[in-house]
This record gives C-alpha cells, structure tokens and sequence, in this order.
C-alpha cells in the first residue's frame, strides 16, 4: 500500500496499529488521529464532533498523497457517565445516546466524511473495529444492552455502506472487526473473568488486525471478521 493511512482513534489498539503500520508499511504515510497525540503523526479529532469531522475534511484535502486506507479504532465501553447495562431496569436514554454516538454514529459519519477522497481507480481499505458482542446471533449472554446494540447498529451501517460503494468505488474494501479481548483501558474493568490466554497485547492484536486488514479485497467486502481471520455472523 502506498498513500495517506488515518487511524482514527488514538487509544490503545489505534496507538498500537500506527506505530507498528508505520514501521511495516514503508511506503504508507501513518496519521493518527484523535484526542491525545500518542504519535509524532498526528492531527486532533473528536469524532463526535460535526466541526472537528470537517477540520479533517481539510487536513486529507491539503495532504499531498492519496487516502489509500482508514482505520476506525474509535469506541466505548464505559465512561464517567456509561456503565455496561447489566439488566433492562439499568437503561437510560443519555446513557443509551452517548453509547450510539461513539460506537454507531461516529464510525459512519467518518465515512461520510472521507467519502470525497475514495479513489475509483486504486484499492482502498476502511476497517471499523466492532466487537463480537455485536453480533446477534451470537448473543448467548444478553446484558450489555447499549454497547451491543450500538455495535450491532455500527455493523449494519457498515454493511449497507460495503453495497453502496461495491457500486460506486469498485476497488474499496469494506470490514468490521473484532480484535479480541485486548488489554487496554476499554477492557481494564471487565478483565477479571478472562483466562489469561484469551487476553491479547495491545502488540498481539495489532498484528492479527494488520494481517486481516492487507488480505482485505473488494471481492471480500462487507465481512465482520475476528482476529483469527473467521467470519462472526451477524
Ligand atoms: N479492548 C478490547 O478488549 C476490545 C474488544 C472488542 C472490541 N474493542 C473495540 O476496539 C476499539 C478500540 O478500543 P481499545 O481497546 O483500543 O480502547 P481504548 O484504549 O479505550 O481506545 C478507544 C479510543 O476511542 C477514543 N475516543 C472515544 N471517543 C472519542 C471521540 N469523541 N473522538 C475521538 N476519539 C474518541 C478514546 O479517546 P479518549 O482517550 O480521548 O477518550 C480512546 O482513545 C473500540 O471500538 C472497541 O470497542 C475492544
């Protein structure tokens, strides 16, 4: 790959996947984008924020190579304000709305924005990282209402928008993918009841992620893919 890679999210998998693109892929010019500058590439984004999208709009604009790829590692689980439904009498509307902006809204409306830059004539790769308890039909222990839904939602944005631009740019390459459980500030609280080896390095995902992401083609379009290469259903 040659050309403008954003990473869109500079916590810990986005962090991770720009220093180790940047060193692997010679030719790619490896921004990171988000809130806290973590990489001496950087530009400042909110992605929840309609002006900040636009400032972004400007910065590829004005960039002298070509957008060849983006990375969505954007995402939250918990927050000051959100904590993981654990049974429906925990819902609660702006609970709910702030979940839906980070983790369904904001992806899309990052696709909305670069969508000027897609080239027709080169490949192009968006990956969004989703996460398996987005999947339904893999829904075996219920809970987590907003955090799913909110992924679930992200998956069907993505999915709509993989047909939509199979027509329009022929050569992108749409996929949703789940990193695994992964040891970063998102999973800290929720780690206890993982066994050890299914709890990556920042560094081990990168890599699983990397690997997916270059075997990314336009035939594979519109894939909710795990670490391990195997597709999650939806
Ligand atoms: N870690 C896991 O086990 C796991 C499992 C499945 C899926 N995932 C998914 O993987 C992705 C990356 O998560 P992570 O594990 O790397 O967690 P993380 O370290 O918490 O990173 C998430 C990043 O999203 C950023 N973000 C949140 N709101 C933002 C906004 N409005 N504008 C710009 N950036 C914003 C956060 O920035 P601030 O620091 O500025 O808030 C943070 O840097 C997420 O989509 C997550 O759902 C993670």
């Amino acid at each position: 790959m040659k050309g403008l890679a954003l990473i869109v999210g500079s916590g810990g998998i986005g962090t991770q996947l720009a220093t180790d693109l940047s060193k692997s892929e010679k030719e790619l010019d490896v921004v990171l984008c988000g809130r806290k500058r973590q990489f001496n590439s950087f530009w400042e984004l909110n992605i929840e924020d309609s002006q900040s999208l636009l400032d972004l709009k400007n910065k590829i604009s004005n960039h002298s190579s070509n957008l060849r790829l983006v990375v969505n590692a954007t995402g939250r689980l918990h927050s000051e304000s959100l904590k993981p439904e654990k049974r429906l009498q925990h819902l609660d509307k702006n609970i709910m709305m702030e979940c839906f902006s980070i983790n369904a809204f904001s992806p899309i409306l990052l696709a909305k924005t670069i969508e000027e830059f897609v080239p027709k004539d080169c490949d192009f790769n968006f990956a969004s990282i989703s996460a398996r308890v987005g999947s339904i039909g893999d829904n075996q222990t219920g809970g987590w209402y907003s955090y799913r839904a909110a992924k679930s939602a992200q998956n069907q944005f993505f999915k709509s928008l993989s047909i939509e631009w199979a027509r329009r740019f022929p050569k992108a390459a749409i996929t949703l993918l789940h990193p695994g459980t992964v040891d970063t500030d998102l999973s800290r609280p929720f780690q206890k009841f993982v066994p050890e080896y299914k709890l990556f390095s920042k560094e081990k995902a990168s890599q699983y992620l990397i690997n997916i992401i270059k075997n990314q083609s336009p035939e594979s379009t519109g894939k909710f893919i795990a670490w391990d290469g195997s597709e999650i259903p939806w």
